[in-house]
């Protein structure tokens, strides 16, 4: 690969960021598709994202990614946002054109690219457990792809009612909260059922509570949980005969997205699965 004095930079901001796998993926697939370009992951708290955004428009990054806590703090220091940015009220990828900061947010994008490998939601119903950013992300995308329902599931109500209001009003989509208390009965019409909460995270065992006996075997059940990827849930719904998606095809999407965003390039997203499951030693 030619090596130039000047390498094009792209980075991810977060709080923790250590053992965020999109570095790893970002140069092993810039390498492959023949770029001479950077990937750094920085460590940046809340109180000095100003500053950090500051300096990456001083140095002429390209691009960068924000995690946790940045993806909403970070909306006022752009000069726009996507339109399902906008929806969202997070933001997880920038890309620079010229002096300004452009606003996107591919978590949803990536969980829907995914599904597609499995089947078209637009007609779809859709059962979400959880609300926060990544249910949040998710719904939006599956709304302005078409799906007919989406049912979210929250043990907050304020939280759930927030994200139903969003759907039903700006994204215009059905939409209808289940207070979740005890095991979900997933309801017969339910096509897809998507673990949107942080419960598997670190833990193969957790048991997201749903009642097994209701996963149906026309049912596609996806978790965005991707370390470990066979979660619990992901195993029961195998064992009900269910289509199932584990969190790793939603994480190398994103990534497929991003690198196209900042590059103009269509990465390989096989490179991109192939860096994360080293990466994650699975
Ligand atoms: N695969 C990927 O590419 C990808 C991308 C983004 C995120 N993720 C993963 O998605 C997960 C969620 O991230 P997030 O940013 O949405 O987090 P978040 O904003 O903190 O939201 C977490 C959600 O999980 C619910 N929850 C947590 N523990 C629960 C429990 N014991 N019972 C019922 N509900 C529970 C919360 O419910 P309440 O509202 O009631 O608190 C909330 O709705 C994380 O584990 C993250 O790693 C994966």
């Amino acid at each position: 690969m030619p090596h130039q004095a000047l390498q094009e930079i792209v980075c991810c901001l977060g709080q923790p960021v250590a053992g965020n796998p999109t570095q790893y993926m970002m140069e092993k697939a810039f390498v492959a598709a023949g770029l001479d370009w950077r990937y750094l992951t920085l460590e940046v708290p809340a109180d000095k994202l100003t500053d950090a955004v500051r300096g990456l428009r001083a140095m002429g990054f390209r691009g960068a990614n924000f995690t946790i806590p940045h993806k909403v703090a970070v909306i006022p220091l752009l000069d726009s946002l996507s339109p399902a940015a906008e929806l969202m009220g997070a933001v997880n990828c920038v890309k620079r054109d010229g002096a300004k900061l452009l606003g996107e947010n591919t978590d949803g994008k990536g969980f829907v690219q995914s599904l597609r490998s499995l089947l078209d939601p637009s007609g779809k119903r859709i059962a979400i457990l959880g609300s926060g950013g990544a249910a949040r992300a998710i719904a939006v995308e599956l709304g302005l792809s078409g799906a007919a329902e989406i049912v979210i599931v929250n043990r907050t109500v304020g939280r759930g009612q927030d994200l139903v209001s969003l759907l039903n009003d700006k994204v215009k989509v059905n939409s209808r909260l289940v207070h979740w208390k005890g095991d979900f009965e997933v309801p017969a019409e339910i096509d897809v059922l998507i673990n949107a909460t942080s419960i598997g995270l670190g833990d193969a065992q957790a048991q997201v509570p749903v009642d097994v006996a209701t996963l149906r075997n026309e049912l596609v059940v996806a978790d965005v949980i991707f370390n470990p990827p066979r979660t619990k849930l992901i195993r029961d719904a195998e064992g009900r005969g269910c289509r199932t998606l584990d969190g790793l095809g939603m994480l190398v999407n994103q990534a497929v997205i991003g690198f196209k965003i900042w590059t103009g390039v269509d990465p390989d997203p096989e490179v991109m699965r192939d860096a994360l499951e080293e990466f994650l030693n699975i």
